[in-house]
């Protein structure tokens, strides 16, 4: 949706912060492809914060029970009505994540509410319509309390409580009466708390539950509560959807594994629950370990490291028992399910759960392999976007690792509606931000570096804005993170020195580099410095583009300045007069190619066949690592070598992105051998077979393969400049840009190149037929071009 106000403003989400009491006025244009109605008259909508003085209400703690290891305490208080309400909503958040019930119904269908951000700084909340439930007389409140992010495992093994070691839960109920008069009623110290039939639950290492104790207060001694200093400054509405069961899948296969255990396939590595319809007597214990490959036919566990990932519940003997966690999350495609004798695949589904974000992007081409690494894709964002943005969701980490979120951020903006989700985490990003500019590694900082300063990650306070700006046309996202970018420019000048070269330093590079050990995965063959001097010279460049965009003349002129500087220097110390370029590997030459770090038409046609060079030499096997991945690609079409683009895409030998699809995988994987070809797990401790950062080539599929890029911010102005080749012979990309979708299909026969195009109004496209040299410029509608397909003009000839 595209809303005009004074400036033209993007809500990306249905103004879900519906907690505000502050109105603004916009302007709406309602429609999408060719069909809009006019503007709106001017329209007040809410949005921002509660005020602080609006919560009356209090945070509370029990006061004895739910300590660490104790399982999720149970708080449970009333709210007592003189007059049928007209109207009611429930204001939540929590210390831990927390499921609310209002007499016996559960309030949402949102899961590990309010979800995980900066929480010294800024604790979420969210805020329920919850009128139909809500009635005159006496209404039961609870709140059920597990330990998440805020007391749960974070980061590596046994490292728990990186928050707080108390659990709470802060909530306060709004009724309105028909005479205009409102009642608050919610936590306070006459609310009391038992324990629940939840013994046990953390995110990397499963749950545990009785199903014999009742989750309600009848029958238990009851614990006091205490009401916990609540800083109510940190209370933020949320920007974007909330975490959300997205879709159920069913059981595909059942397998009995050489040492007869039993294990259902769901053929595809998901991120979520195992929900399991059972039946057995009283006090049977059903356990389902879930992992994400077999190795040897039996449940490889291994690159878990220390996460349990298991889920046990004793059964109360009813006739029929749904067992779904609650408080837990595992990655797996694979559950391995016992205590239950006669197991029916009808009887067990996979829950899939992530960020609710709308799907805004898709594609296909003629090549069913690369359609199933574009599908690997989008799983791999579904799992991995399960409120923060995480490098992986399986293991002892799943951590919002910035680096990974920095080479996926334009394949994400095209996939979903990232706007509100991305937004979200770059407030956290610039809240954890430390005073001299230093960006930790992770946001939410729960690894608490002293000193954060890493090339390619703390960059993403540059990047990854930039991306949100340049998808969706919202001019606020770069308002809001500017002082953070800038911040983080100035912390890299301070670290260079005057040579502008980033020499210092612990770098991650090019992390993970196929020819770095499996123990080391920063030993790669680009040079630290060069990957870091790279980066530089980008983050200037954006930090002055966006000073501009926001008016900001001197600054930008300044920073210009810096960037021209900065590409002095890097080409002055790193680019031999022939295009060599230090280091001499793929990924050096991929960097300078995107970045044109070159000062004549001789270094850069020279980095282009060397590169061309290192690919062919390589067998077009991919030899880059997290920083070279997302642009090889690019690098080798811009150079003018689209055909060896096409081949390293197509390449199935390892390390390439077809070998992991041709080994059966239905995510993306950390390394581009996760499984080796004999079936066996990648020794490395570092194993991951859902991690996103290689699916970064998923951009270049859209922009290059079906040719649909936003050649301004928001797809106000789009290239449609497909490659084609003839290794494929058709292609497509929609997009449901911010003016409504935009849909490229090409298909390829008897030499000539059919194209059909549709634009929504709004929209300017400019149409590169294959071989043209002028672009046809055409507006809002649908189009058919055609063109002969010339024979290539390569860089080298
Ligand atoms: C993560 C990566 C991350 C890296 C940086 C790993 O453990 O899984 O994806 O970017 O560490 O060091």
């Amino acid at each position: 949706m595209v809303v005009d106000s004074d400036e033209q403003l993007y809500v990306p989400w249905p103004f879900a912060p519906l907690a505000s009491r502050e109105r603004v006025r916009v302007r709406v244009r309602v429609g999408s492809g060719n069909t809009w109605t006019d503007e709106s008259e001017p329209l007040e909508i809410e949005a921002g914060l509660l005020e602080q003085d609006d919560w009356v209400k209090q945070l509370i703690s029990p006061s004895t029970i739910g300590r660490l290891d104790d399982g999720a305490p149970l708080l449970f208080g009333s709210a007592d009505l003189d007059a049928e309400p007209i109207s009611a909503r429930l204001y939540l958040t929590a210390h831990g994540i927390v499921e609310f019930t209002i007499n016996g119904n559960r309030i949402g269908d949102d899961v590990f509410a309010p979800g995980w951000t900066a929480y010294e700084k800024r604790l979420r909340y969210r805020s329920y319509d919850v009128t139909p439930l809500v009635r005159r007389g006496t209404n039961e409140l609870r709140a059920l309390i597990g330990n998440g992010w805020y007391r749960g495992q974070l980061v590596w093994p046994g490292n728990r409580s990186s928050y707080g070691d108390r659990l709470g839960a802060l909530a306060q109920l709004e009724v309105n009466y028909a005479d205009g008069s409102r009642e608050i009623f919610g936590t306070d110290d006459s609310w009391g708390a038992v324990p629940s039939s939840i013994l046990f639950d953390d995110f990397y290492d499963g749950q545990r539950r009785d199903l014999r104790i009742t989750d309600s207060p009848e029958g238990k001694r009851v614990d006091s509560v205490d009401v916990l200093d609540g800083d109510f400054a940190r209370l933020i509405a949320p920007s974007g959807p909330p975490v959300r069961i997205t879709e159920t899948l069913a059981a595909v296969q059942l397998l009995t594994t050489p040492s007869g255990k039993t294990i259902v396939d769901f053929g595809q590595n998901l991120v979520g629950w195992v929900r399991l319809r059972v039946h057995g007597e009283a006090g049977t214990v059903v356990t389902i370990r879930h992992a994400e490959v077999l190795e040897h036919g039996e449940l490889g566990v291994r690159p878990l490291r220390s996460a349990l990932a298991t889920c046990t519940y004793t059964l109360s003997g009813q006739p029929e028992e749904i067992l779904q966690p609650t408080f837990t999350f595992n990655g797996f495609r694979y559950a391995e399910i016992s205590g239950v004798p006669e197991l029916a695949l009808a009887d067990v589904e996979a829950l899939v759960l992530g960020t609710d974000l709308q799907r805004t992007g898709w594609f296909e081409s003629s090549d069913p392999r690369v359609n199933r690494l574009h599908e690997n894709v989008v799983w791999s964002t579904r799992g991995n976007f399960l409120d923060v943005p995480t490098d992986c969701p399986q293991r002892d980490e799943r951590l919002g690792w910035t680096g990974d979120l920095q080479v996926f951020a334009p394949t994400a903006t095209f996939l979903f509606d990232t706007a509100g989700f991305l937004s979200g985490w770059l407030g956290d990003l610039a809240a954890e931000q430390k005073p001299d500019g230093g960006v930790p590694y992770v946001i939410p900082d729960v690894l608490r570096e002293p000193d954060p300063a890493a090339a390619a990650w703390s960059d993403a306070a540059t990047i990854v804005p930039e991306a949100v700006h340049h998808a969706y046309g919202d001019v606020g996202v770069l308002r809001q993170q500017y002082p953070s970018m800038k911040a983080w420019v100035e912390k890299v000048r301070s670290i260079v020195g005057p040579d502008l070269l980033w020499r210092t330093g612990a770098q991650f590079g090019d992390w993970l580099d196929p020819t770095a050990p499996p123990d080391d995965a920063s030993r790669a063959q680009a040079d630290p410095a060069v990957v870091a001097t790279a980066y530089f010279a980008r983050s200037v460049g954006i930090l002055a583009c966006t000073a501009e965009t926001l008016g900001l003349r001197v600054e930008a002129a300044d920073y210009a300045q810096l960037e021209k500087q900065v590409r002095a220097a890097f080409i002055s110390a790193y680019v031999s007069e022939d295009g060599r370029v230090h280091s001499d590997c793929q990924t050096v030459y991929a960097l300078s190619i995107v970045g044109d770090l070159f000062a004549s038409e001789r270094q850069r046609a020279g980095a282009g066949d060397r590169l061309a060079e290192l690919v062919t030499a390589a067998g077009f096997r991919v030899s880059t690592g997290f920083v070279g991945t997302p642009v090889i690609l690019d690098a080798l079409s811009t150079a003018g070598y689209p055909e060896l683009a096409y081949r390293m895409l197509l390449e199935e030998s390892c390390p390439s992105w077809l070998y992991a699809v041709s080994m059966g995988a239905t995510t993306i994987w950390e390394r581009w051998d996760s499984m080796l070809s004999d079936g066996s797990i990648n020794p490395g401790s570092m194993t991951s077979f859902n991690h996103y950062a290689y699916g970064a080539v998923a951009d270049w599929l859209h922009r290059c393969v079906a040719g649909l890029s936003p050649s301004s911010p928001g797809y106000r102005t789009v290239d449609v400049r497909p490659l084609v080749t003839g290794d494929l012979s058709s292609a497509s990309a929609r997009h449901l840009s911010p003016y409504g979708e935009i849909a490229v299909e090409w298909r390829l026969e008897n030499g000539q190149v059919d194209l059909t195009l549709t634009i929504p109004y709004g929209v300017t496209a400019d149409v590169w037929m294959p071989g043209a040299s002028v672009a046809e410029t055409v507006r809002n509608g649908s189009h058919r071009l055609r063109s002969e397909l010339q024979p290539l003009q390569y860089a080298s000839e």
